[in-house]
């Protein structure tokens, strides 16, 4: 018996290890299947009238780091645009446009690279990747100087690889900037999660300042989701509470009065309310905090809560979420064991497609706890997925009192759009052969 008690606790031991400081999650999901379902056919699904252009301007996540090794090149189809993303054997990232000047040649596709170079599959013209210039053609010593492929600027930040996308062929005015612990390699990456989504990119990024879906869609405990979640809805045993603090716009201070009246409002139209740290009920949106933030950013600030019979608190967190830019957003998570960073990025890959990747990083030693909270991000991020999958975009929202973040966050997310920013129409037409 004692022996029996022994394995299994050996057992366990091995798991826990394993789980908390070797496995690294790894959850790639397409949930587009499930939710095309809920049409006759994916024509009857609307997609909203007047839609917001479907590229803004800013960085987007093309690939991350460890997807592309030196000397590959891989191809990368974003944005309306056909990317060649190549490592050099320096290990030095550059990303020119995929086809070749010469005949069209997908280089991305069957391309090599030579040194800093990469040569075309085709007729091997050798294009430079710091200039796009055509470095060597092996069948002629003239070289046309006309003989150049476009070159996007790049970085790579993060762990993460980024393409400047510019409607009007802007240069960078602001760009990502490397968290010390994870650039340094203090924190170690703890996982990784991939999500294909039909929506406007604006779906999915309004997700933080449409404060009011958080305590209605997230509320449930993440393991009594799927065929529990019956369970939830009818015995709160634990639930999740958030508190919003948006800081969107420098005019959005709101004085104590205000904040008096909105809390009154809200009792009136009973919408759910929000508690602050010492459990009175107020509605404390958009308080504004930091008035020398750089106009690219958006600032969130939430409490999280697990309740045990909506008495005790079992677990707390304060996570601190800054949206860079139309398609990066950082989650700095403070807990009671330490902190983690969690990186979302999302990239249009085609008008009404967007690629989403969260990556987390963590000390070592939080490895096991990061692991957890990872698990539970991505089970409350689907349960978006699933309403950003079947829904339209509303250009002109009905909107009450409490709902205003939303107005102010489109607002500060209209600075990433230009004259000739793709339109819905426009794009789709582009993808059309
Ligand atoms: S098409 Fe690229 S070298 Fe000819
Ligand atoms: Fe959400």
């Amino acid at each position: 018996m004692l022996d029996w008690c022994v394995g299994i606790a050996t057992t366990l031991l091995i798991f826990l290890i394993y789980f908390g400081y070797f496995f690294k999650f790894n959850n790639v999901k397409d949930l587009r299947t499930e939710t095309r379902s809920f049409y006759a056919s994916n024509k009857n699904r609307k997609i909203g009238k007047e839609l917001p252009p479907v590229y803004p301007n800013g960085w987007f996540a093309l690939l991350e780091s460890s997807q592309i090794k030196k000397g590959q090149v891989k191809h990368v189809s974003a944005l309306g645009e056909n990317f060649a993303v190549f490592r050099t054997e320096r290990g030095i990232i550059n990303i020119l446009d995929a086809y070749c000047p010469h005949l069209g040649a997908n280089m991305a596709e069957n391309g090599r690279v030579k040194g800093d170079c990469l040569e075309c599959p085709f007729h091997s013209w050798k294009f430079r990747g710091e200039d796009g210039y055509c470095e060597n053609i092996p069948y002629t010593t003239k070289v046309p100087h006309v003989a150049r492929v476009k070159v996007w600027k790049s970085c790579e930040v993060n762990h993460i690889i980024f393409v400047w996308y510019h409607s009007e062929s802007a240069e960078p005015d602001w760009q990502p900037q490397p968290h010390t612990f994870v650039s340094t390699g203090a924190w170690r990456f703890q996982g990784r999660n991939e999500y294909l989504i039909n929506c406007h990119i604006q779906d999915v990024t309004e997700n933080g300042p449409d404060a009011m879906h958080l305590n209605e869609l997230h509320s449930p405990p993440i393991f009594l989701s799927g065929e529990f979640s019956w369970l939830a809805r009818h015995l709160w045993i634990i639930y999740t509470r958030w508190q919003p603090n948006c800081s969107y716009d420098n005019q959005m201070n709101e004085d104590e009065d205000e904040v008096i009246k909105t809390s009154a409002k809200l009792k009136g139209v009973s919408i759910h309310p929000i508690e602050n740290d010492k459990g009175n009920r107020h509605f404390t949106v958009a308080q504004n905090t930091d008035r020398n933030r750089e106009e690219h950013k958006a600032n969130m600030h939430l409490c999280h809560k697990v309740m045990l019979l909506e008495r005790f608190s079992i677990m707390e967190s304060d996570v601190r979420a800054e949206q860079i830019g139309p398609g990066i957003i950082e989650l700095n998570v403070n807990t009671s064991f330490g902190s983690l960073y969690i990186l979302l990025t999302i990239t249009p890959i085609e008008p009404l497609l967007q690629r989403v990747i969260h990556l987390i990083f963590s000390p070592p030693l939080l490895a096991p706890y990061a692991n957890l909270l990872f698990l539970g991000e991505c089970m409350m991020f689907e349960r978006d997925i699933r309403i950003w999958n079947s829904k339209r975009f509303e250009q002109h929202p009905i909107l009450v009192h409490e709902d205003r973040t939303i107005q102010v966050y489109r607002r500060w997310y209209s600075q990433f759009y230009s004259d000739h920013s793709p339109t819905y129409e426009t794009a789709i037409k582009d993808l059309q052969w």
